[in-house]
């Protein structure tokens, strides 16, 4: 099974105003919706804005997330948030261990390791960011801290919670640097700690549990490194308070896959029939029609019966020639008459030589001339 992406925005203490939070998600908004089938997207603004956002955030399919949470439970301390309390306040996730908090509130691995358990023991999912500062990459230290960090939260969690825990694999020297780790360098690493993983949990938790990658992600790099097998999303800081946040999402999100075309025969079409894929050959070779601007119609057939197939784009006049084995694909059917029959190829259909020439005799005693139809005036753009 391959590992569903995660892609997350990690706001830190910006922006500075409500208003520019309700703005952004605004601006979310109007970009390509997320496809929540194929990915997971949170997003970590700070605390207050995090609950006014949350209700929009989540209409778009985004998940909110703190960006910490406490060691402790409720009581006596000041300035801490629980994790029940983000629970009871229905945040889903909360982001731990992040450098800013390890190196500039010296949390220390102990710490996030209890924030862990305390976090998961609430029902939250966890991110769980990790990584090395740059004279330790220097020293070829990389996996060594990585495993640091990772070991005493490995003590703590039980298998079966790994479920609601996303490694981030951050190195510090690439946050807020625009010095991004190239994709074999993260993929090297993201490599290392699945393989620890698999040693000190298990497995089975090893390849199902999914890692990001952090540090200057943006729109212009984040597509080669999604490439990498064991790259599974992003923790984005300055990238995310932009409105092409959503690019990066886009760029992460699996395309689809294409299904192998079934292919049918002239006579098995009805006028109502969509995506239909046909081999053809060829009788006439593609020309302009008459008195219209830009249209261009060739008559081909198979062993069933002829056509004639329009389209605008002159570029497939050059493979319309008499003779020609081509196969259409996903072809508009715009007309259905007896034995004959009318196509278009628009935007979503792909019109091409066929891989081998068809070796069917086209049924030419239908005249297709004689058909009446109409120009189809809904032209794709
Ligand atoms: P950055 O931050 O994308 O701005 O480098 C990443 C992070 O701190 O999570």
């Amino acid at each position: 099974m391959p590992r569903k992406p995660i892609v997350g925005g990690n706001w830190k203490c910006n922006p500075k105003t409500l208003e520019e939070a309700q703005k952004l998600i605004g601006e979310w908004k109007n970009q390509v919706p997320l496809d929540k089938r194929k990915i997971d997207v949170f997003a970590c603004p700070m605390m207050p804005h995090l609950l006014k956002v949350k209700l929009p955030m989540e209409k778009l399919g985004i998940s909110a997330c703190a960006q910490n949470c406490s060691k402790t439970g409720e009581g006596a301390f000041t300035g801490e948030v629980s994790a029940a309390q983000l629970k009871d306040a229905r945040v889903q996730w909360t982001l731990l261990g992040h450098s800013e908090r390890r190196t500039k509130y010296g949390e220390t691995d102990e710490e996030v390791a209890e924030k862990v358990s305390q976090a998961l023991a609430a029902g939250l999912k966890v991110v769980l960011a990790i990584g090395e500062l740059l004279d330790e990459r220097e020293a070829s230290k990389t996996d060594e801290v990585n495993e640091r960090m990772l070991k005493p939260v490995v003590a703590k969690v039980k298998e079966e919670d790994w479920s609601r825990i996303v490694i981030a694999y951050e190195p510090v020297w690439a946050i807020g640097t625009g010095k991004v780790a190239t994709p074999e360098q993260a993929e090297e690493t993201h490599a290392a700690i699945r393989a620890y993983m698999a040693k000190a949990v298990s497995e089975d938790v090893a390849e199902k549990v999914r890692i990001q990658y952090g540090g200057s992600v943006t729109v212009d790099n984040c597509a080669e490194l999604i490439k990498k097998p064991n790259i599974d999303g992003f923790l984005v800081g300055g990238a995310s308070l932009k409105a092409s946040f959503m690019e990066i999402v886009q760029k992460s999100t699996p395309p689809p896959v294409l299904k192998k075309p079934k292919w049918s025969k002239i006579t098995d079409l009805n006028p109502t029939t969509k995506g239909f894929n046909c081999m053809l050959k060829c009788t006439k070779a593609a020309a302009q029609v008459e008195g219209t601007e830009g249209v261009f119609e060739a008559v081909c057939g198979d062993d069933t019966g002829m056509c004639t197939v329009s389209f605008r784009n002159k570029d497939l006049c050059d493979i319309c020639k008499e003779g020609a084995s081509l196969r259409m694909q996903n072809a508009a059917v715009r007309m259905v008459k007896g034995g004959y029959m009318r196509l278009v190829v628009d935007k979503w259909s792909a019109f091409k030589p066929a891989d081998e020439p068809v070796d069917f005799e086209v049924k030419t005693s239908n005249d297709v001339s004689s058909v009446e139809y109409e120009l189809v005036d809904a032209w794709p753009d």
